[in-house]
């Protein structure tokens, strides 16, 4: 799937994945909530990168399907509209946006209705008719709760049928089940519709150049896998801060909460690229039963190992905020966590006995998302006749947002007659070796689905295996609601009993940094949504 990063005078060439030169088959988009946020700031984006690029096929028909009554023309000009928005005045690329609003067309209808099947059967029909074109991706960027009805009635209607070489995929967004028995269920409804290789789970973490980059790291460089297991490595830290709250997703998070929302999904995902043993190839289900089998193998986790925190009011990056109590949509006594620590523990030969902590949550001092892998304490008897007090330990830090890059941190003596020892640290950012480029994070994962390659979506195991590892803790805070909310102060670095979690250990966690260059990323030049 890789082709080599050599490098040269101006830096690195841009690495591409073998398949960026493939061209998708001419095919049919239809989207499912086209009115709806997700289309408007990710996907019609995505959409416009992929065209500018030059990445999608000629033969290429969007269909958009909504409740609200519009014209084709009122949608397309929504569209435009949005994109003015996001994109500086003067920049749109005109050609390439023409091209794609020129392939769209919009269709007002009821998802949950079978004439709209039907009334979609007759557009897809025309489309062959006129363009040859009989492939179909369908997205659900839709609420969870239409997704296994939509599937259902796309089943009746006879659109999910490949035949004659035709093929016919859905996209699903998270969220994939609000537990474990809600995720088996929907498993079970939409593979009585579909197989296993039309289904296409999302997660938009795997969109992330950063954290593809995770395999590339691990696997394409000589000096890290021999490090990687209970040997070398201390301890692990992932870390997903946000200072964002739940701005006006308040009924959506009420019934999530910080756990739901982003552990089984996008924290386990990137738990999965640093632990995952190396797969055979980089074929899409070796990839993936590497990842499943890595995500089955995390010990269950207890309560005593798990820290749940609601934002109370505070200030955040110089601006005040209220509690998340006070958001609109929030119960005033809500016992919804917008802040979950974890400790886990994997049973498997090359992570037993190394520790794991994961924590994410809202309203925090900075919005920064990485993992930092800490190597053991080098033996300290060799300086035991010198003034140097304690070693730090060297840490590995992937910056996957927003300053995106990594650094090792090491010893180095400090120049002088005696032995003195400074923590220092090499750093690469991309930002030093490649062009920014313009994406929204979902262009990689809409090229793969039209293309056919699943290796960045789940698998329902996947998906299945991710839930089973919070069951337990899901139903007791369910049980056990929370006496101590709010529990810690926007802008600060979260809940005291967080910190405690780790110094039980006799650890403490990263400092939470802003991005000392820029508060700009080098890969988002869209504001994802
Ligand atoms: C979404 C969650 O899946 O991911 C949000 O529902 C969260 O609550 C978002 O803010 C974080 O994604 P990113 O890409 O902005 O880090």
């Amino acid at each position: 799937m890789c082709a080599v990063t050599t490098p040269s005078s101006k830096g690195a060439e841009t690495t591409s994945k073998a398949f960026r030169g493939r061209q998708p088959q001419s095919s049919n988009l239809v989207i499912f909530g086209a009115s709806g946020d997700l289309t408007k700031r990710l996907v019609v984006p995505a959409l416009y990168h992929l065209a500018q690029a030059g990445k999608l096929p000629n033969q290429f028909a969007i269909i958009g399907i909504d409740i609200n009554q519009q014209t084709s023309e009122q949608w397309r000009q929504n569209l435009t509209n949005m994109m003015q928005t996001l994109t500086p005045v003067g920049r749109i690329d005109a050609p390439a946006w023409s091209w794609l609003t020129d392939r769209m067309h919009y269709m007002p209808a009821d998802f949950t209705q079978s004439e709209t099947f039907r009334h979609l059967e007759g557009m897809l029909a025309g489309q062959r008719e006129q363009n040859n074109t009989v492939n179909v991706l369908f997205y659900l960027a839709v609420g969870e709760h239409f997704f296994g009805p939509i599937i259902e009635q796309l089943g009746q209607a006879g659109l999910t049928q490949q035949s004659g070489g035709a093929w016919r995929r859905v996209v699903i967004e998270k969220p994939f089940g609000h537990d474990l028995s809600s995720a088996n269920a929907l498993n079970a409804q939409i593979l009585k519709v579909l197989s296993e290789d039309q289904i296409y789970r999302i997660d938009h973490f795997l969109g992330k150049e950063t954290v593809q980059n995770i395999l590339v790291l691990r696997f394409a460089n000589g000096i890290f896998e021999p490090l990687w297991n209970r040997d070398h490595i201390d301890h692990v830290q992932i870390t997903a801060a946000e200072t964002i709250g739940v701005e006006n997703r308040g009924r959506f998070y009420e019934r999530t909460g910080a756990l739901r929302d982003m552990v089984p999904n996008h924290l386990f995902q990137l738990l999965a690229m640093i632990g995952m043993e190396p797969p055979i190839s980089f074929d899409a289900n070796a990839v993936r039963a590497k990842k499943t089998e890595l995500l089955q193998a995390i010990h269950p986790i207890s309560r005593e190992n798990a820290v749940r925190g609601q934002y109370g009011s505070g200030t955040v990056l110089g601006q005040k905020v209220q509690g998340y109590r006070h958001e609109p949509k929030v119960a005033s006594d809500s016992g919804t966590e917008t802040y979950v620590a974890l400790k886990l523990g994997i049973d498997n030969w090359r992570w037993a006995g190394v520790p794991i902590y994961l924590r994410t949550g809202k309203r925090l001092s900075a919005r920064t998302t990485e993992i930092a892998i800490q190597f053991r304490q080098a033996p300290y008897a060799l300086f035991r006749d010198t003034p140097v007090e304690r070693l730090p330990a060297n840490i590995l830090t992937l910056r996957i947002q927003p300053d995106e890059g990594l650094s090792v941190s090491f010893s180095a003596k400090r120049p002088g007659t005696g032995i003195e020892i400074d923590g220092v640290a090499m750093d690469f950012a991309y930002r030093d070796y490649f062009e920014p480029v313009g994406t929204v994070g979902y262009e990689t994962l809409i090229y793969d689905c039209l293309i056919g390659d699943a290796t960045l979506f789940q698998r329902a195991e996947t998906v299945e295996a991710a839930w089973r590892a919070v069951h337990d803790l899901i139903h007791f805070w369910a049980r056990k609601p929370p006496d101590d909310f709010p529990n810690y102060a926007a802008g600060s670095a979260g809940p005291y009993t967080a910190d405690q979690l780790l110094a039980r250990d006799g650890r403490t966690w990263m400092a939470i940094r802003a991005d000392p260059h820029t508060r700009r990323s080098a890969l988002e030049v869209l504001p994802p949504g």
